[in-house]
């Protein structure tokens, strides 16, 4: 086990939504601790380089459409575990595989609008990070 700092979307479904307090108080709840939290616009070259790794897919598009399409809520989360037990909390990238008491399975239905996204990996994290919370602070 490790203490560790994951980024999380809050995507543009999401804030749409007004579901932002809802999702930061389920990661309050668990025990991890917010590290940063930024609302903007995402520029469709900031989502290029977010999304790098999927280009050439046949959903790119519509992720990088998608992601740009409203404000999103950046945040930097900190805790034990934190870049597993985030996605845990997440639930599957489908909502419709989603299990009940993920933030997913509990609130969205559409893979298109699954209205989070988390980091997978450490090397994703850091990387994430450092897009969003560019001064390094977090
Ligand atoms: S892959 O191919 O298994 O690596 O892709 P996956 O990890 O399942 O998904 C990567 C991100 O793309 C989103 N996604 C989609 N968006 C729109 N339409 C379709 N069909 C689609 N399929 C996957 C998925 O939500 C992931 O976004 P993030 O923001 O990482 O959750």
């Amino acid at each position: 086990m490790a203490i560790e700092t994951t980024l999380v979307l809050v995507k543009p479904d999401g804030v749409r939504r007004a579901l932002c307090g809802e999702i930061v108080s389920r990661f309050e709840r668990r025990g991890y601790e917010l590290r940063g939290a930024r609302l903007l616009k995402v520029s469709r070259a900031l989502a290029q380089q977010h999304y790098a790794e999927h280009k050439g897919k046949p959903f790119f598009g519509d992720l990088v459409s998608f992601i740009t399409s409203g404000p999103v809520l950046a945040l930097a989360v900190r805790g034990e575990n934190a870049i597993a037990g985030v996605r845990t909390m997440m639930g599957a990238t489908n909502p419709a595989d989603s299990a009940p008491g993920t933030i997913r399975g509990d609130l969205a239905t559409e893979l298109s609008e699954n209205i989070v996204h988390g980091s997978d990996s450490k090397a994703s994290a850091k990387r994430e990070l450092g897009l969003f919370f560019p001064d390094g602070l977090v």
